[in-house]
């Protein structure tokens, strides 16, 4: 029968250590299901990533997607667990959205039904600050857009945001929420998975490394160990993905960069109030190169700040009006984070890019299948 005919098999299964499962069966009956057609398109050989993104539909049978797509599937049942154990409720924000969270340069333009042009959420951040005030702690799974315009390894244009606002909680608080999640997804599956992250070329003490807390930085001292370095960087640049690889290399869990300054983060976070040239922001920066995967921070909770940053940022104060009555009517400190799901599994499964960590990838120059 041709490669991927669907059979039916009845017979005895009996362990064999040599079998790539562990067992084999000896046949005693064969019923043909469907017989497939001669020319499957993916064989033994080498394939490049443009074949295999192209028969996507098909390469999601082989071993390795199904490693990763079974591994992806547990981690948010993980997800959902970790946050409703703690008291968090689910909550869902809009997709279409009037107004920019995460900056101009990555909108994603869609012409709406009435012919205004609305734009595709990057961060469901701005109606979970709403929320907080109705719900308490809120997380959501959801899907984010990025009109990302470079090609990298760890860029997506659409991806799975894993996102919590938090009443009542402050920068400290945020973090330690962030390095019990995370320690929390790896602690399981390490002790879930260990056959299969091996398969993927992990290895689960990696995983089981990861404990909190976490190492912290501020953005000043990650700016000079980058310069020791022999790093081309200056105060005051933003760190892309170059330079978080090079910091990334310098630990072996997850650590946090804090306190970037004001002119490279978006304008919703609070001011440092001892140093009101930097933000309460935080990021938490994945080891072995791979760079931010959770942003966050504590957010503006006075009026007249946020509104001086909207107007510095050059934003249209008109947009975040609903935005700003937040601020009037019984604002809280508050904090959340987001964490890219795909960037998350690229670390944990050690893949190459983060094409695979999705089983339909949008990068910048593909859409189909
Ligand atoms: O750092 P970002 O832009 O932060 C926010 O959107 C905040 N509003 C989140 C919040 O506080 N609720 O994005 C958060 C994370 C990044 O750290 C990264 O892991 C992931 O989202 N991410 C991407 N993942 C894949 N492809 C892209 N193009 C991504 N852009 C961001
Ligand atoms: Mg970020």
């Amino acid at each position: 029968m041709p490669v991927e005919s669907v059979l039916e098999l009845k017979g005895i299964a009996k362990e064999d250590k040599r079998a790539p499962y562990g067992y084999e069966i000896s046949v005693e009956e064969i019923k043909i299901l469907h017989k497939s057609h001669e020319d499957f398109p993916i064989s033994k050989k080498y394939h490049g990533p443009d074949f295999l993104l192209q028969n996507r539909h098909l390469y999601l049978r082989s071993r390795k997607m199904q490693l990763i797509l079974t591994i992806r599937s547990r981690v948010i049942q993980l997800i959902r667990e970790w946050f409703t154990s703690r008291g968090y409720k689910e909550f869902q924000s809009p997709i279409f959205t009037s107004s920019a969270v995460e900056g101009g340069a990555t909108l994603f333009p869609v012409k709406y039904v009435d012919g205004s042009t609305v734009y595709l959420t990057q961060s469901w951040q701005l109606y979970a600050e709403a929320a907080i005030a109705s719900l308490g702690k809120i997380f959501t799974i959801a899907p984010s857009f990025r009109a990302e315009k470079s090609r990298t390894r760890r860029h997506l244009t659409e991806y799975w945001h894993v996102e919590a606002e938090i009443p009542f909680c402050d920068i400290e608080g945020l973090m330690k929420e962030e390095e019990e999640l995370i320690s929390f997804l790896c602690q399981n599956v390490a002790k879930e998975f260990e056959k299969e992250l091996k398969e993927l070329g992990r290895d689960p003490k990696d995983l089981l490394k990861v404990k909190p807390p976490f190492p912290r930085i501020t953005y000043k001292e990650a700016i000079e160990i980058l310069q020791k370095s022999g790093v081309k960087v200056k105060y005051g640049d933003d760190l892309g993905a170059d330079e978080e690889k090079i910091l990334a290399s310098k630990f072996d869990i997850p650590f946090f960069v804090m306190f970037y300054p004001k002119g490279i983060k978006a304008f919703y976070h609070k001011l440092h109030p001892e140093d009101k040239s930097v933000t309460l922001s935080v990021d938490l920066l994945a080891p072995e190169g791979i760079g931010e995967i959770i942003g966050s921070g504590q957010r503006c909770d006075s009026y007249e700040e946020l509104i001086e940053r909207i107007k510095e940022e050059n934003l249209d104060p008109k947009s975040y009006e609903w935005y700003l009555d937040l601020r009037k009517y019984g604002s809280v400190v508050h904090s959340g984070f987001g964490l890219g799901l795909e960037r998350f599994l690229m670390w944990i499964l050690k893949l190459d890019h983060i094409r695979d960590a999705i089983a339909f990838p949008r990068l910048i120059n593909r859409v189909y299948p």
